[in-house]
């Protein structure tokens, strides 16, 4: 299927039936996690039928239900840290929406997971992974004018881009973010200010590389 299918189907789900994930699709999300870790030397790591860290009052007060799996996302303290995992972070969430997992970025809203965070490395997020109970449903957008330079006669690339952007999730779907084309054909893109604006950039940044068929 087409990636932007699979963003537009993806919503944020936070309750979960007990259909376990099967095995090859563990193998997968294992291999790529691993990947990932090995090319970018983060530690993300998964952890399957593991029900504790989502049976919290946090969880509970955040609805969440059910979670017996997620993806811890961990790496070494840097500035840009929070962008790389959220960039990552996405990837592992679409590859998991295409095998028909649904998931839920939360940054807040749950217990003590099992992650191994060693000496100078840091855990910024959790991603809740499993069969949902529903779909989800599709989240409001900012016009265009609130998140890009626009004007009339832009480039469909720069469109196809901006539109995939609206599609990922961002922390209580603030969408701060900025694109600027300039007349060179580059782009400014700024995270903005708030909680959670550079974790939510590296998420924006990986769906409008996608839809717009180039890298920032
Ligand atoms: C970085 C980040 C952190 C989030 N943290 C939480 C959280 O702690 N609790 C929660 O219920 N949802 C959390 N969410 C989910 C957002 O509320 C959700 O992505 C947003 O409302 C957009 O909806 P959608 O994912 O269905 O498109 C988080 C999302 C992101 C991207």
């Amino acid at each position: 299927m087409e990636m932007l299918e699979i963003m537009k189907q993806r919503h944020s789900v936070r309750q979960y039936t007990d259909t376990a994930i099967e095995p090859q699709k563990r193998t997968a999300l294992n291999n790529l996690i691993e990947e990932i870790n090995g090319e970018m030397g983060l530690h993300i790591q998964i952890f399957y039928d593991e029900p504790k860290c989502f049976d919290s009052m946090m969880a509970h007060y955040g609805k969440f239900t059910g979670v017996k799996n997620y993806i811890a996302l961990v790496g070494k303290k840097s500035p840009k840290l929070d962008e790389i995992l959220g960039y990552y972070g996405e990837k592992l969430v679409l590859k998991a929406q295409e095998f028909g997992l649904n998931s839920c970025w939360v940054a807040m809203t749950h217990g003590r997971s099992k992650a191994d965070v060693r000496k100078g490395e840091k855990q910024i997020c959790l991603i809740a992974l499993g069969y949902g109970v529903t779909q989800g449903v599709a989240h409001k957008n900012k016009p265009l004018q609130e998140v890009c330079n626009h004007t009339a006669n832009m480039p469909e690339w720069f469109l196809n881009g901006m539109e995939a952007a609206l599609l990922a999730p961002t922390a209580m779907n603030q969408q701060k973010f900025f694109f600027e084309l300039l007349p060179d054909s580059k782009i400014n893109a700024d995270c903005g200010k708030g909680f959670y604006t550079k974790l939510d950039f590296g998420i924006v940044k990986y769906h409008f590389e996608i839809g717009a068929g180039r890298k920032l």
